[in-house]
């Protein structure tokens, strides 16, 4: 990856890992990128100014009440950055960028940053541990920041166990991997759904899916760093820097998928929606009797994936590409072909949902790409940010 004249935002925190960041510095420079450093006041007992100085050739800044320009510091730096990385992130400042806190440059920077972040934390085993650092960590994740965990070893604390930053070379590649999303979405309106739909019952029982929503909003972040203007459609709790509309059932899905069709280049159905709902929903909790059976009676829903695929027919517009998803436990490639032809989209991307490995809650898939003139691509097994980029570069080629 080429990342000459790229624009890479440093932040230090105080941690004694600190000084492992010059090296972070040196390897950014000798690849061409231009490298700025923001430190916060404790960051400069483990480090000089000077010495990051040296290394970015560039000033080091710390205050955010000396600005050079018209505009204040931390906007400056926030719109000058593709991508701004926090090395060593102390659980201080992880805790501050998740509520929202901007106490010093390099929070105020963090709260106005809208871009890719790079998040490496480095602290004893215990406070990394602790549930309100986790929880904060959490947060960071679901509005996108791209979290590399600390690894375990000795701490410089005097004890054994996760704490301490991963490897230089892990950030860097991380920083680059980013950089290299091409923006080939650009100018392209990218309409997801994930999550499995919730039909309600009575109001407190439903019937629902494992689906945990993770490829639909690995997708919606990838095409968000493509360039494209993205509405995720979704059943899941998530913190993104764009659109999102919450939904719950089958039929208040296929209500935003509709509103959303219009100018619309690419619809993804990642979602697992329900095939059924309940026929009549009980207003009130639906008490146990005497019976040792009950009897739900269910309808069927739409078939979103069907509706808008005649809804493009009728229009005899070639737009939007809609692309499907099939969980199938066998059969996958005769039920996939099967289903494409059944459902008329242009992709239909097929994963196996008979291995534990992969799919449903996993943080990683394999999926096969059918095309509607019987192509086929299988992509291998990798983190579902990866099958995301690919599964998009591949139905926009
Ligand atoms: N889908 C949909 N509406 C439904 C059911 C499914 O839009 N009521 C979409 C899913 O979002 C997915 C694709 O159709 O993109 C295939 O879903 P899947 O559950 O594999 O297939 P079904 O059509 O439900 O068929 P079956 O359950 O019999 O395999």
């Amino acid at each position: 990856m080429n990342i000459e004249n790229k624009h890479i935002l440093i932040g230090i925190t105080g941690g004694i890992a600190a000084y492992k960041i010059c090296e972070l510095i040196r390897k950014f420079k000798k690849n061409g990128a231009d490298v700025q450093v923001i430190c916060t006041p404790n960051a400069l007992n483990f480090v000089t100014k000077l010495t990051l100085q040296n290394l970015s050739q560039n000033e080091v800044f710390v205050d955010e009440f000396h600005p050079k320009h018209w505009k204040p510091e931390h906007i400056s730096l926030a719109d000058w950055a593709d991508v701004m990385i926090i090395a060593p992130a102390s659980a201080n400042t992880i805790g501050k960028i998740a509520q929202g806190i901007a106490d010093n440059l390099l929070t105020s920077v963090a709260c106005a940053f809208p871009k890719p972040m790079i998040i490496a934390p480095a602290m004893n085993v215990n406070m990394w541990q602790n549930s309100g650092v986790q929880s904060n960590i959490n947060i960071l994740k679901s509005r996108g920041a791209e979290i590399l965990p600390p690894e375990s070893g000795f701490l410089a604390c005097g004890y054994l166990g996760r704490g301490r930053l991963c490897s230089i070379d892990k950030i860097f590649d991380c920083a680059c991997d980013i950089l290299s999303y091409s923006k080939i979405l650009s100018g392209k309106k990218v309409v997801i759904t994930s999550g499995g739909t919730i039909e309600k019952i009575d109001p407190v029982r439903y019937i629902s899916n494992f689906s945990s929503g993770k490829m639909g909003l690995a997708l919606a972040k990838c095409a968000n760093l493509m360039g494209a203007e993205v509405t995720l459609i979704t059943t899941k709790d998530v913190d993104v820097p764009f659109k999102t509309i919450k939904v719950q059932s089958a039929k208040q899905m296929l209500e935003s998928v509709n509103s959303e069709f219009e100018g619309a280049d690419f619809i993804i159905m990642a979602s697992a929606v329900a095939d059924y709902r309940v026929k009549n929903y009980s207003e009130q909790k639906i008490k146990k009797g005497n019976d040792e059976t009950i009897t739900l009676e269910l309808v069927k829903n739409p078939d979103i994936l069907k509706e808008i695929c005649n809804k493009k027919q009728e229009s005899l517009k070639n737009t939007p590409i809609i692309v499907g998803f099939c969980a199938e436990s066998e059969n996958l490639e005769e039920n996939a072909k099967d289903k494409i032809n059944k459902k008329g989209c242009d992709f239909l991307i097929a994963n196996d949902i008979s291995r534990s490995d992969i799919g449903f809650n996993s943080d990683e898939n394999e999926v096969i790409i059918f095309d509607k003139s019987g192509g086929k691509n299988k992509l291998e097994k990798s983190s579902k940010t990866l099958i995301a980029r690919k599964i998009l570069e591949y139905i926009n080629h």
